[in-house]
């Protein structure tokens, strides 16, 4: 099982040979996948289902395979899941799988290199949630793939009922992700609002530089069988990391940020010579965030003990070098933490 999982782990995430493959149709990789990927994709998905602003309760889970994101959703409360896929036997792993759980799925096969409009799965309905696990950089090798996918998700987001979220989870690798964020800037560059991981509304500052690219990260304690697995084959999982997105239905505005300077910490702790830094990422765009050892006081201890992911509010810190330096008299406050909604931005009845 564990040379299995390192041959799916090479083709997917190293050569990219099996990326695009019907490896879901040979048993020993959809088995592979089922004990080892299957519960990191399952933990991937309630991580970021769980910073959606509202409780979704009808789903269409699109490259489902057998359908970790599908069940995520359902143990989130959703009560309505249809996963679709191409591969018929992926699917009926999904089946399987909802039958033995009591918790039943609806599945439709689907391939999007078909050329079928998506409406035509939908049958006429809308959804709450839309989510694509790992799905979205198999499809459409090829020049033409960063327009090609915008053109899918704008279509996976017509499905949406209003107050909806579509939902992409990517691999946590440069360049799935920095491939992920050009689709957003695509997106939003056609009105679309994001409503996560995003607070700046602008072109991505992370594709500014070759080198950059985003992801987040959930600490986990992997279930038992998944340790031993990923052991055998070499690969830790302490924390499950994914680039996402999720994408506020067309029309739909960006959520107002809270009040003050707000950031999203977008790199683990940076710590050199008697200072730590962090990158944050917030409405006024990305930032290096960085605090002197001989600075740290009650109001901005919390800084020593940053996320991935966290989104806090830094008041009195001053321009230094290409970001923020934070003071003795800096605070530091954490408004979200990874993984949960940012609370929405209450207008006082003056307006501020
Ligand atoms: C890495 S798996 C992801 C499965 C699951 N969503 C997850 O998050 O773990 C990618 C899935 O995309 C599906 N897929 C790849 N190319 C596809 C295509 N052209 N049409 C439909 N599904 C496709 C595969 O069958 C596979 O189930």
């Amino acid at each position: 099982m564990a040379a299995a999982v390192e041959r799916l782990s090479r083709g997917l995430t190293r050569d990219r040979e099996l990326a695009g493959a019907r490896y879901m149709d040979e048993e020993r990789l959809l088995g592979a996948y089922l004990l080892f990927y299957w519960p990191v994709s399952y933990l991937q998905a309630r991580g970021t289902i769980s910073e959606l602003p509202r409780r979704a309760r009808s789903v269409l889970d699109l490259g489902s395979g057998p359908g970790p994101m599908a069940f995520a959703a359902l143990d989130a409360g959703a009560s309505e899941v249809i996963a679709a896929d191409r591969s018929a036997r992926a699917l009926a792993t999904a089946r399987a799988l909802g039958a033995d759980a009591g918790e039943p799925l609806g599945t439709r096969e689907w391939n999007p290199s078909r050329g079928r409009p998506l409406s035509e799965l939908a049958e006429g309905r809308r959804f709450d949630l839309v989510t694509m696990g790992h799905v979205v950089n198999e499809l459409f090798p090829g020049p033409e793939g960063d327009v090609r996918r915008a053109a899918l998700l704008e279509e996976a987001a017509a499905l949406l009922a209003p107050g909806g979220s579509l939902l992409v989870v990517e691999p946590a690798l440069r360049d799935t992700s920095r491939a992920l964020l050009r689709v957003r800037d695509l997106l939003v560059a056609r009105g679309f609002a994001v409503r996560a991981p995003c607070l700046f509304r602008g072109a991505c500052p992370a594709l500014v530089r070759e080198t950059d690219w985003c992801h987040a990260e959930r600490s986990i304690e992997p279930p038992q069988l998944v340790a031993q697995i990923g052991k055998a084959a070499g690969l830790r999982k302490e924390a499950v990391k994914m680039s996402y997105l999720v994408l506020a239905p067309k029309g739909e505005g960006w959520a107002e940020p809270p009040p003050g300077r707000v950031f999203r910490i977008v790199s683990e702790p940076l710590p050199s010579k008697g200072r730590l830094r962090y990158m944050g990422c917030g409405p006024e765009g990305r930032l290096g965030l960085s605090l002197q050892e001989k600075h740290v006081s009650d109001g901005n201890r919390r800084f020593e003990s940053l996320l991935r992911g966290d989104v806090v509010e830094v008041a009195g810190a001053e321009p230094r070098g290409d970001g923020l330096a934070l003071g003795e008299g800096s605070t530091v406050r954490v408004l979200a933490p990874a993984g949960r909604p940012v609370p929405p931005h209450e207008r006082s009845p003056h307006g501020t």
